[in-house]
Order: C-alpha cells, then sequence, then structure tokens
C-alpha cells in the first residue's frame, strides 16, 4: 500500500530589525539570533550588520534587493550582491518598502523573480490597510498581490495586515488562520502543502502561542520584539513547543 504523508513545514521565526542596532547580546554564544535545531530562525538586519553577522553564523535575509542585477542605482543593492555576500533570504514588499519606497505589486514581482534567478529565497509580504479591513476588502486585496506574483523557485509568503504593523495590535489567532488559509489557497495546488506561510505584526511573547498555533501558520515575522534578546527568545521558545 502507499501510504502518502505530507511533508513537514519547519516553523521559521524571523527577526527584522528595520533601521535599528543589532540588539544588546545578539552576537552571544547562546543568543537567540543563532541557528536552532528544531526551528529555522533567520534575521534581517540592516545592510551594514549583515556581514557582522554572517561571521557569527546567523542565517542572514536582505531587508530589501532591487531587480537588477547592477547599474546606476545610487543606494541600492540587487539580489545578485546580497546572495554574493551570503544571504539566504530577501524580504520582497514589506509594507514599510510599498508605504515609503512606493514600491507596487508589479516591482515586488520583478523582485520576487529576482531574487529566485540570484538563487535567494523571497520573504513575499502581502497584507491590507486599515482602510481595506474596515471596508471588508482584505480577502480581494491579498488576492491581487498573490495574483501578481510568478512564483517559480522556493519562497516564503509572510502576510502582515499593515493595521497590526508597528501598532500593538496584532490580528486574533482566527483572523490570521482566515487569511493565511485563503493565501494557501491561492498558491499553485503543487505547492500548497509544501509552502511556509508567516504571521507579522506585533507578535509578541504573549501574544505569539495562540497565532502559531493555527494549523496555517508556519511561523512569525517580528518586528519590535525581535530588537530585545529576551523578548525573541521567548517567542522562539514558544514556537519550539
Ligand atoms: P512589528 O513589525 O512586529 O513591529 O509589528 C513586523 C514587521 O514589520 O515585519
Amino acid at each position: 500500500m502507499h501510504v502518502y504523508t505530507l511533508p513537514m513545514r519547519k516553523k521559521l521565526i524571523a527577526a527584522n530589525w528595520k533601521m535599528n542596532q543589532a540588539p544588546a547580546g545578539w552576537q552571544e554564544k547562546n543568543s537567540p539570533y543563532r541557528p536552532h535545531s528544531i526551528i529555522d530562525i533567520v534575521v534581517f538586519p540592516s545592510f551594514l550588520d549583515i556581514w557582522n553577522c554572517l561571521q557569527r553564523g546567523i542565517l542572514i535575509g536582505g531587508q530589501c534587493g532591487r531587480a537588477e542585477p547592477g547599474g546606476a542605482f545610487t543606494g541600492d543593492v540587487s539580489m545578485k550582491m546580497l546572495k554574493e555576500i551570503g544571504c539566504t533570504y530577501v524580504l520582497c514588499g514589506h509594507s514599510e518598502r510599498r508605504q515609503y519606497h512606493h514600491e507596487t505589486d508589479e516591482d515586488i514581482a520583478k523582485q520576487a523573480t529576482a531574487a529566485f534567478e540570484a538563487g535567494l529565497i523571497p520573504v513575499i509580504c502581502i497584507g491590507e490597510n486599515l482602510t481595506e479591513r474596515e471596508a471588508g476588502d482584505e480577502k480581494d486585496v491579498v488576492t491581487q498581490q498573490m495574483q501578481t506574483l510568478s512564483l517559480d523557485g522556493e519562497f516564503i509568503i509572510a502576510y502582515e495586515p499593515v493595521w497590526a504593523i508597528g501598532t500593538g495590535k496584532n490580528a486574533t489567532a482566527a483572523q490570521a488562520q482566515e487569511m493565511h488559509a485563503l493565501i494557501r489557497s491561492l498558491l499553485p495546488s503543487h505547492l500548497q502543502s509544501t509552502t511556509r506561510i508567516l504571521y507579522g505584526g506585533s507578535v509578541k511573547a504573549d501574544n505569539c502561542k495562540e497565532i502559531l498555533e493555527q494549523a496555517d501558520v508556519d511561523g512569525g515575522l517580528v518586528g519590535g520584539a525581535s530588537l530585545q534578546s529576551e523578548a525573541f527568545r521567548a517567542i522562539v521558545e514558544t514556537a519550539v513547543n
């Protein structure tokens, strides 16, 4: 008899340090930012800290990358450069890039394609803003964001409702699960059971348990709480258990 078992989706907890200094204690031997034996831990530091973090064996992603491999784009780095320095992942379409750098769904689709070509795993961020949530349009928004992507390689989706980012107001576990299940259903069918979908938006030690327990939540993208190593350690420990 043929027994079919679903491949396991290993939990992933990501620290997005944004434009902040590396948190105190990050370089210590038992720091929670270092690779873990049971779950994946990834850090997205500022570009200036990437090299130091890599030297300590931390698994790293770039916070953004440009689709073009090189050229006259002052202030930017390319996906190719991120790969060459030793990044494994790259964030594509974080809401702060969409807001402050006017990145569109089309730009983000191009970045994801460039990440695949460079051999990086894009962590593609999607999610509705407060006006869209209040109008009941969150599913349409996320569906539109998903449909622009051409998913041809290993990738991760991060569902980050914009109204929950940095506001202290997280989605409930039920809201997260509902959106994650929708996102999973929008993936190409052969990738539905294996693709990891992270939740992001005010993830903290005291609210992450219920969210991380949801069937379609495979980890978290943590901003503010990743800047204090003990708060981040508590989230990692919750994910492990
Ligand atoms: P937050 O940020 O945890 O501070 O809400 C999450 C993110 O921006 O990825």
